[in-house]
């Protein structure tokens, strides 16, 4: 039996959760004012930026000595001018605290880009200064809080959360490049949200966390991170500023049609709604 929790409100406080009481954070928050998805969200950079720092020192809070932060993120283009979103956030999370432990890549299908072709310009103009190029990677930073006792996971538990070495070979997880293919356009859950294939989440939370363990996606969007977090025996934590998306997360979780309490082959799922003034 796993319990969810999802929390609409901003993840810059997490009053909701108690010091210590996640064993991974698994998300991927906004791109800046990135054209399409959140054109404008933010009067500027340092407002963003203010935003990270606050999820970054709630995060280095509730997470339990040892443990696992994990962002996907990338820098962002916005008129033309490139931000460096990924090298501020590695920045972040040091100063809260955090030990920066690895950055994976994660590369898309040569076929295909979500947001734009912009080669194309200069097949149109085949001349110098007519370069522009698509974007098919992403980055995956790691960090760490302290250092895990290894000691203080049962033989039990271990058993139960074993990673299969053929899948971790044949995928190619043991490397920094990762394949995976992202959600494509049409994708009805995902509609208005930039989210990320659950083979991302899937191999995270496998790789950084054990069975009945607590996951916290603090920018949970349409609840991949949560979704998968169930199908894998962890409980789940979940916070999003959109209440529009609850039904939307409800739905992908496998706990539609409900009220806000309620449970399904045992597994719970609660809903808390903070008030307009974010208490
Ligand atoms: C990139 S999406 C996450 C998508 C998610 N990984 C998925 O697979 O569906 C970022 C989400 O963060 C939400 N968000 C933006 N600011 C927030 C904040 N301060 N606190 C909580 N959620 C926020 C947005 O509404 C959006 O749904």
């Amino acid at each position: 039996m796993t319990k969810h929790k999802l929390i609409i409100g901003s993840c810059a406080k997490m009053k909701e959760i108690r010091n210590e009481q996640v064993h991974l954070m698994v998300t991927s928050p906004p791109y800046f004012n990135a054209p399409f998805d959140y054109k404008k969200l933010y009067s500027d950079y340092e407002e963003y930026l203010t935003i990270l720092k606050s999820f970054a020192g709630e995060t280095y809070r509730v997470l339990q000595e040892g443990r696992i932060a994990v962002l996907n993120i990338d820098d962002m283009l916005v008129d033309g001018e490139k931000f460096p979103i990924v090298a501020d956030a590695i920045k972040i999370f040091q100063e809260a605290g955090f030990r920066y432990r690895d950055r994976i890549i994660w590369k898309k299908p040569d076929g295909y880009i979500r947001i734009s072709r912009r080669s194309g310009v200069i097949l149109q103009n085949p001349y110098p200064m007519y370069f522009y190029p698509d974007n098919f990677l992403e980055s995956i930073i790691i960090f760490q809080k302290g250092r895990f006792d290894y000691k203080s996971i049962s033989k039990e538990v271990k058993q139960e959360s074993q990673i299969d070495k053929h899948e971790f070979q044949t995928k190619g997880w043991y490397k920094t490049l990762w394949e995976i293919t992202n959600v494509l356009p049409g994708s009805v859950l995902e509609k208005n949200v930039a989210a990320f294939p659950e083979e991302l989440p899937y191999r995270i939370i496998k790789l950084f966390s054990y069975k009945d363990e607590t996951v916290l996606d603090p920018f949970a969007g349409s609840g991949t991170t949560m979704k998968i977090a169930r199908n894998l025996g962890r409980n789940s934590i979940g916070i999003e500023i959109k209440k529009q998306l609850i039904p939307i997360i409800k739905e992908k979780m496998g706990f539609g049609n409900s009220q806000s309490m309620f449970s399904n082959n045992s597994d719970t799922f609660e809903v808390v709604i903070r008030g307009k003034n974010g208490n």
